[in-house]
């Protein structure tokens, strides 16, 4: 597309979908974890993890959003977490991409409240600025800069999310 550039070729992208899982296989063998998938960035990674694995899980959803745009406006809206029954599971977030760190920290925040067992996140892209909020992150694919990206899921309101590709958006 005339408006993005390359940033992540689809190539790429298969071949870490395939590393992480394959650790993700390692760290929770014989375990019985929950997937929560970040709605709605997080659905395509999260549709090639999970055929990558095999251990025992269960799916679930939930949305979080903060994004208007292009610009993040620090309110988390979380919705669909209240019906989760995740008490004393090992829970592995999926989300696409984390840029502040606030969205992730909160729903680790609100599945810890909610007595999860162990709480790890995987995430496809890390932006390597300054957190505002701090956040460990268990799984990373890969480490970019401060552009904003689309495709591989994610969006600029709400387009560009079929790219197999990771792009930025000029
Ligand atoms: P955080 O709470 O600032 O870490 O924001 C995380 C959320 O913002 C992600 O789940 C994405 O939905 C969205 N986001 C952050 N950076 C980008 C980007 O470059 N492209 C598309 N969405 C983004
Ligand atoms: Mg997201």
């Amino acid at each position: 597309m005339k408006n993005i550039q390359v940033l992540i070729s689809k190539r790429d992208i298969n071949k870490k979908v395939v590393s992480l899982a394959k650790k993700i296989n390692k760290d929770f063998k014989n375990k019985d974890i929950i997937i929560i998938s970040v709605l709605t960035g997080s659905v395509v990674f999260c549709c090639d993890i999970i055929r990558n694995l095999n251990i025992n899980f269960s799916l679930d959803f939930i949305r979080a959003s903060s994004y208007k745009g292009k610009t993040s406006t620090n309110k988390i809206k979380l919705i669909s977490a209240e019906n989760l029954d995740i008490k004393g599971k090992d829970v592995l977030i999926i989300e696409d991409i984390c840029d502040t760190g606030q969205t992730l920290a909160y729903i680790k925040e609100r599945l810890l409240k909610k007595k999860a067992k162990s709480v790890k996140i995987c995430v496809l892209i890390n932006k390597n600025i300054k957190k505002m909020k701090h956040i460990d992150i268990d799984y990373t694919g890969f480490n970019i800069g401060n552009d904003f990206i689309v495709g591989y899921g994610l969006d600029y309101n709400n387009k560009y999310r079929g790219l197999p590709y990771i792009g930025i958006l000029k």
